[in-house]
């Protein structure tokens, strides 16, 4: 049973508080960190932070840690740790609001990752193999990842528009194969960069992705283009981008120059010239998935662009991981993959709910890091229990971003002859 829950408040890799907790059983001690990210917008679960200006430029985390410390404390200890939909409901119903917003997403989403170590632990079974139980599944599989090789948007200093340009290792046969081709396509498109741009085009954005002052996507997939075909791997490798368009919409327009200090205004772009231009890169580059290609509240756009079938159109600002608004898209067909972020939606049993959704309408499935990042490698699992197919933890590269991958390195080789990487299949999550 659950003996005591002791949080603190620790930072995230870009320095930003967030909450640890620990949380401890007969079988010892669980520990478990939450991610954090510029909140997008109001359909997402609330992070609770201080506010005091003073203190962490307002950030600091002590409300969250001390609803941790007293409240859910007292109503989780003696409780079974391998009856995760109790524990989280009995969060759930502590806090009594729709968005998590009285103990704070961050408060509850920490215990509910620590209970679920707890829970493992407590079956003796790997975490993967408990969450695969949670959610009724039974084929184990390694994720596609989707590494992030050039950053823009909001996650980088550059004028590029679009916040991720990512490869994924599709033709890989194992998982460690596939962080072989990342990584070396990584290290070649450094020296890509290197000779147009110097040293300093290879600063790197939040998620560890090159960020050289280019502001074309179409100058960074060439960049990748020539480093894979440096790799020798061909087409191996694919390509996805996202967008992230909701941070460039202005009004009906999209303003590729948002971050430029000289705007032509020949780069303010209707939606149909957005499509048009996601045609021409789709076209020219083996680009299989992008992700928020217009604004999160542009579901008509997204919803033609979808159904022109040309690639994954991953639905992430535009869903927010919230059941309602993946149903409507479901419904709508508006976009053909979810990407989910555990602390958008904020509790264990909720991403497991939500991830049923997409797979009963044969969606594509992202497993997604946030910008800020912690050492938990808590998503790796999660990515093979709930045989997501596709998980994205940002470059090849910095700690944060590798405690994901590595993770995936250990749960391949414990499976040793039974394990399956998704590869070819990565878009059938199931
Ligand atoms: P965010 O971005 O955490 O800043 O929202 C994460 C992502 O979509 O890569």
């Amino acid at each position: 049973v659950i003996t005591k829950i002791k949080a603190r408040q620790i930072l995230d890799s870009r320095g930003i508080p967030t909450v640890e907790v620990e949380l401890f059983t007969n079988k010892g001690m669980f520990r478990a960190s939450v991610p954090s990210a510029d909140p997008s917008g109001m359909y997402e679960a609330f992070e609770l932070r201080d506010g005091d200006k003073g203190i962490y430029l307002g950030n600091s985390v002590n409300r969250a840690v001390k609803n941790i410390n007293e409240k859910i404390s007292e109503a989780l200890i003696g409780m079974d740790p391998t009856l995760q939909s109790q524990i989280d409901q009995a969060m759930i119903d502590l806090d009594k609001t729709e968005k998590k917003s009285e103990l704070g997403v961050n408060a509850i989403l920490a215990v509910s990752i620590a209970a679920c170590k707890a829970g493992a632990a407590e079956k003796e079974v790997p975490l993967y193999k408990h969450i695969a139980d949670l959610s009724g599944k039974t084929n184990l599989t390694l994720p596609v990842p989707a590494f992030t090789v050039i950053s823009g948007g909001k996650h980088a200093g550059n004028n590029l528009a679009v916040q991720e340009i990512m490869i994924l290792p599709t033709g890989a046969s194992r998982f460690e194969e596939a962080l072989q081709m990342g990584s070396e396509t990584y290290h070649h498109l450094k020296a890509v960069i290197t000779e147009k741009y110097g040293a300093h085009g290879c600063n790197v954005g939040e998620d560890g992705g090159f960020a050289p002052n280019i502001s074309n996507v179409k100058e960074g997939l060439d960049f990748i283009k020539e480093a894979i075909s440096r790799t020798g791997y061909g087409e191996k490798i694919k390509i996805a981008i996202d967008v992230a368009a909701t941070d460039f919409c202005k009004g009906t327009k999209y303003d590729l120059d948002f971050k430029s200090p000289n705007k032509s205004g020949q780069n303010f772009k209707s939606g149909e010239d957005m499509i048009e231009m996601y045609k021409e890169l789709c076209a020219e580059y083996p680009i299989v998935s992008i992700e928020d290609p217009f604004d999160m509240e542009d579901w008509e756009h997204t919803k033609y662009f979808s159904g022109l079938g040309i690639c994954q159109v991953v639905g992430g600002d535009l869903l927010m991981s919230n059941p309602k608004r993946v149903e409507r898209a479901i419904n709508d067909s508006t976009c053909n993959a979810l990407l989910l972020k555990i602390n958008q939606i904020g509790t264990v049993t909720e991403a497991i709910e939500v991830i049923k959704l997409a797979n009963d309408a044969h969606w594509g499935v992202m497993i997604s890091h946030r910008s800020g990042e912690t050492e938990d490698s808590f998503i790796a699992d999660l990515s093979v229990g709930l045989t997501s197919g596709q998980i994205k933890a940002g470059a090849p590269c910095r700690g944060e971003r590798l405690a994901k991958y590595n993770q995936l390195l250990r749960i391949e080789q414990e499976l040793g002859d039974q394990a399956v990487y998704a590869g070819e299949d990565w878009r059938q999550s199931s």
